[in-house]
């Protein structure tokens, strides 16, 4: 069977980071969300909002509750979910490869507790064991392997001993349709969290995707 990892070319991060800067500046909004060409601002951060109480409704089937000290919104692109999950964690850290897209959501988002970070590659510039929360969401689809599964490694390491790790990427393709997806197996993710004492609390379908997507929770034990 051939390995799902070679359906893609490798993109740098040089290059991704080139990608979202360019994607950034031309129309960042629709970048983030491509179901609309033009986004209000209002709507465009009323969606996050939506999507986290379904995530977090979600990640309730497996009976933990939201909410704590220190967030980390891994590809927070405009702040979309940053500024969402701000209303359950006292600190949220927003980190992007795109300093066009950080920018921009500096000027978007200005409520207390929140920053932005412009991180290029990693590790991450975090101490393992120091996050309560770790989301990410439409960010590692974008990220070519190798490079997938090593952000993943370091979401995993930030994760407190009691946090929850959510996020979600596409783990089979139907071919190489050009989209630029990038995949990364549900064995590999299963197996990193095993090596990092990660247990699976929940796995679901992640809805509106043309790929076998899958969105995580997982605890550090
Ligand atoms: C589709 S947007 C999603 C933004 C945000 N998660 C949301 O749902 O509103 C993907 C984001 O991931 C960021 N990204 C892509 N590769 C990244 C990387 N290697 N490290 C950090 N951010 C990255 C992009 O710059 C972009 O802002």
């Amino acid at each position: 069977m051939a390995d799902p990892l070679e359906c893609n070319a490798e993109m740098s991060l040089e290059q991704q980071r080139a990608w979202w800067n360019g994607a950034a500046t031309s129309n960042a909004a629709n970048a983030v969300l491509s179901d609309r060409q033009e986004w209000d601002s209002d709507s465009f951060y009323a969606s996050g909002r939506d999507w986290l109480a379904q995530h977090f409704a979600f990640g309730r089937f497996a009976a933990v509750e939201f909410g704590g000290k220190r967030a980390l919104d891994f590809g927070c692109g405009l702040g979309r979910m940053t500024v969402a999950i701000s209303e359950f964690y006292e600190e949220v850290i927003g980190i992007d490869i795109s300093e066009e897209m950080l920018d921009r959501a500096r000027k978007a988002v200005t409520r207390p507790g929140i920053s932005f970070n412009h991180v290029t590659t990693y590790p991450l510039p975090f101490e393992s064991e120091s996050i309560d929360l770790v989301y990410s969401t439409i960010v590692l689809q974008h990220i070519s392997p190798p490079h997938n599964i090593q952000y993943l490694k370091e979401l995993f390491r930030v994760l407190k001993v009691g946090g929850l790790l959510l996020f979600d990427a596409p783990a089979a393709s139907f071919g190489d349709d050009g989209t630029g997806i990038f995949i990364l197996p549900r064995d590999a993710v299963l197996s990193e969290a095993d090596t990092q004492k990660c247990k699976l609390l929940a796995l679901r379908n992640f809805p509106a995707t043309s790929t076998q997507h899958y969105q995580y929770l997982f605890q550090k034990a």
